[in-house]
């Protein structure tokens, strides 16, 4: 056990990270003291930026676009928020989570995800074992509340949340409600997303069935969605929330949907990543690459079983 209490990631990790020294790179890091300026300036401009990037570059997610732009004017325009911003992503593999936390990180704080007040937590590298839960909720809760006293406008990503033991995140249920102070400090200037894959699977279904009636992607409403996403990751032991008070108890204030994506969306990304890799773009190449890619259900082939996810790495086989 580490004596610098929440300072020390190995004592978060309960030391199976110390045994691991290699791990401690993809730690969050803290400054002692590390003075609150290192923000981006807040304001109008980095509500534009956003919404510009994710306008150019975010393929077939309108519901993503609303409700993170939402969340980040309201983070954005009110000094004393009533409490802190929840996020809680939700989709099927390779739909952009990932892409978007980064991309709306980097929009808010300097070095983006590598600034030293975004922490960044996945449950297979900070809390492998389940026998040690009892040891993470303590140091979880004092990692927290450490790194929000040196700095109330922090971020906090719990990323793969399916992978999460049940009933670890609940211990963070103090830090997310619209009490004044917990723990003598003032945490509602925080930042708090979760990311997910559970509910993919309802979002999936009612994407389909909205096709099949004959409906719109871009029709699709967030009431469509959120009741069946709340009840999976609710229901669901699996998803990190199951039985989960944050689900109960209404704690998150932005559901955001990512729906699955078709067969032009994924031709999109195979675009952006040939001009990132500073490859030519060939019709054929972004046809064959496209097709590579398995779609689901069986019978209509409409949307990728791995959205963009493997889309980069597919390019060789094709060039
Ligand atoms: N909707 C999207 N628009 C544009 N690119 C995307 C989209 N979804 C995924 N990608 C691409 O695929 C990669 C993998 O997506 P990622 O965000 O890691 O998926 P996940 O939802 O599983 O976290 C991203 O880095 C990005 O390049
Ligand atoms: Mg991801």
């Amino acid at each position: 056990m580490g004596t610098g209490g929440h300072r020390d990631p190995a004592h978060v990790a309960g030391g199976a990270i110390r045994d691991r020294p290699h791990l401690l790179a993809s730690w969050p890091r803290l400054l002692p003291m590390a003075p609150a300026f290192r923000l981006r300036p807040h304001g109008p401009a980095s509500a534009r930026g956003l919404e510009f990037d994710l306008a150019t570059n975010l393929v077939g997610q309108p519901l993503v676009r609303q409700q993170v732009m939402k969340g980040l004017r309201e983070f954005l325009e009110n000094p004393n928020p009533v409490k802190p911003l929840v996020m809680s992503f939700h989709g099927s593999t390779g739909t952009g989570k990932t892409y978007v936390s980064s991309m709306l990180i980097r929009y808010l704080f300097q070095k983006g995800l590598q600034s030293p007040y975004v922490h960044h937590f996945s449950p297979i590298v900070h809390f492998p074992h389940a026998e040690l839960i009892e040891q993470y909720k303590e140091s979880l809760k004092r990692w927290i509340q450490g790194n929000l006293t040196i700095c109330g406008r922090s971020a906090f990503l719990f990323d793969e949340m399916d992978k999460m033991h049940p009933g670890l995140i609940d211990v963070i249920i103090p830090f997310l409600g619209p009490s004044w102070v917990v723990y003598g400090t003032n945490y509602r200037k925080a930042i708090f997303i979760f990311i997910s894959n559970a509910g993919g699977e309802q979002i999936n279904n009612v994407t389909l069935a909205l096709w099949r009636a004959r409906k719109d992607r871009e029709e699709i409403s967030l009431q469509d969605l959120e009741p069946a996403i709340s009840k999976a990751v609710f229901e669901n032991p699996q998803s990190g929330f199951w039985k989960s008070g944050i689900i109960n108890e209404h704690l998150i204030d932005f559901v955001v949907p990512f729906l699955p994506l078709k067969h032009h969306h994924v031709k999109q990304c195979v675009i952006s990543e040939l001009v990132q890799q500073g490859l030519e773009v060939r019709p054929g190449v972004v046809q064959e690459v496209a097709d590579s890619i398995p779609y689901f259900p069986e019978e209509e082939k409409l949307f990728s079983s791995t959205g963009c996810k493997t889309v980069a790495s597919r390019i060789s086989f094709f060039f």
